[in-house]
């Protein structure tokens, strides 16, 4: 194991990162986050946890106690999966190793959110096909790309703009996810509008080319999003609920920052959040994705955007946010942002290769490097042998 060599970190125990704060019903002792993050490790048939190892991985990142972690994205149901090796919470047996993995998250006095995931058309066709499910989207044709419709032809599994009766259906499986989720023991729920998946595929003007209330303004295309919120308010409470958006994301060809109403598009999301916030039903938190990140498949620095921030958003929310994008490397940003009173900080890649992340962050020790060939890969080698700060320095002498 190296230490990333080119990096001088910075000790942030005196910031406000250390400082205890309240999300939901769970009293963090830092603001440091463990964000969604696909590992593609799940057993199939059955997209269940990995019986072997995630709860391992899940122990190792979760040992500092207070710290607060969102699981990978996790399918609400066969229709809204499609990828082999990612964990649902539909079926029993999905619930029952989700519940051992919580368990070592509670062990640890560290708290856990389930991120609830729809592919949409970021979905792979075929595989749907196999299991006789449809290829769903905001519209009819309106493919990701050259690659996906290929696929959606060859498999002949056009991409299908979903009905008013599909979409209350998705809202009673995002509902039923949720309550599983809190009967396998989680905290929360965070629901994944981001990263041109389906709810973003609604939400973005380029994906929803509908004529009915679901498309044609930014209220429409607000609709699905903000009646999964509702859903899972009344289903579960307010307190238990956190959401991601991305509002300069590009990643599954949605707009980005080139599209003038995309600001417009999110402060109307975000407004809403916060009427309902004003009339009693505040979530826990908004989740960002800074435009430091647009496309999450590209290695860091590449793609980012630079013409705008995230800052519009405090302006009309004025509850928690958790930002996301690129920090570890730059303890400066995150020294800046977390001045913010209500500003958590999520730390995905360099959290995968050092299970103790938090303390580093907290001596400004040196990190672990990532392997990426390992990120996606069915082996528990690049998921639970990444050492800990005291386990690398011994293994160097
Ligand atoms: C991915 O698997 O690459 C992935 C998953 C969820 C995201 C972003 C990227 O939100």
């Amino acid at each position: 194991m190296s230490f990333k060599t080119d990096f001088k970190p910075i000790a942030l125990k005196d910031t406000n990162l250390f400082k205890p704060i309240k999300v939901g019903n769970t009293e963090l002792k830092h603001r440091a986050v463990f964000p969604p993050l696909t590992r593609r490790r799940a057993i199939y048939p059955g997209n269940i946890p990995n019986k072997d190892w995630a709860a391992t991985y899940y122990d190792q990142r979760s040992q500092r106690p207070g710290t607060m972690l969102i699981t990978e994205g996790t399918f609400i149901s066969p229709q809204a999966g499609g990828y082999d090796h990612v964990p649902g919470i539909w079926s029993e047996d999905q619930i029952t190793q989700w519940e051992k993995i919580f368990n070592k998250i509670h062990d640890n006095k560290s708290f856990v959110w389930v991120q609830l995931w729809a592919l949409g058309r970021q979905s792979t066709p075929d595989t749907l096909a196999r299991d006789g499910l449809r290829y769903d989207s905001a519209s009819d044709g309106i493919y990701m790309n050259d690659q996906s419709k290929e696929l959606a032809e060859k498999s002949n599994n056009p991409q299908h703009g979903i009905t008013k009766d599909e979409i209350k259906q998705y809202i009673k499986e995002y509902i039923q996810a949720a309550k599983n989720s809190l009967a396998a023991g989680a905290d929360g729920v965070e629901i994944h509008a981001a990263n041109g998946y389906l709810l973003n595929q609604f939400l973005d003007p380029k994906s929803n080319h509908r004529t009915d209330e679901y498309g044609g303004s930014i209220e429409n295309r607000s609709r699905f999003t903000l009646e999964v919120v509702d859903a899972l308010v009344d289903a579960i409470g307010e307190d238990k609920i956190g959401i991601r958006l991305s509002p300069y994301g590009t990643y599954g060809n949605v707009s980005g920052g080139t599209e003038p109403l995309i600001v417009a598009q999110y402060s109307h999301v975000i407004g809403e959040l916060e009427k309902r916030a004003k009339a009693g039903k505040r979530l826990a938190y908004i989740h960002l994705v800074e435009p430091r990140v647009t496309d999450p498949s590209l290695a860091e620095g590449v793609g980012e955007y630079h013409d705008g921030t995230n800052d519009f958003v405090y302006s009309i929310w004025k509850g928690l946010i958790i930002r996301a994008g690129n920090l570890a490397l730059y303890p400066e940003i995150t020294k800046e942002f977390i001045k913010d009173g209500r500003t958590l900080i999520g730390f995905g890649r360099y959290w995968i290769a050092n299970p103790d992340f938090p303390d580093r962050l907290e001596k400004g020790q040196p990190l672990n490097n990532y392997d990426r060939d390992t990120f996606y890969s069915l082996t528990s080698e690049g998921y639970i042998d990444y050492p800990t700060y005291d386990e690398a320095i011994k293994s160097m002498y």
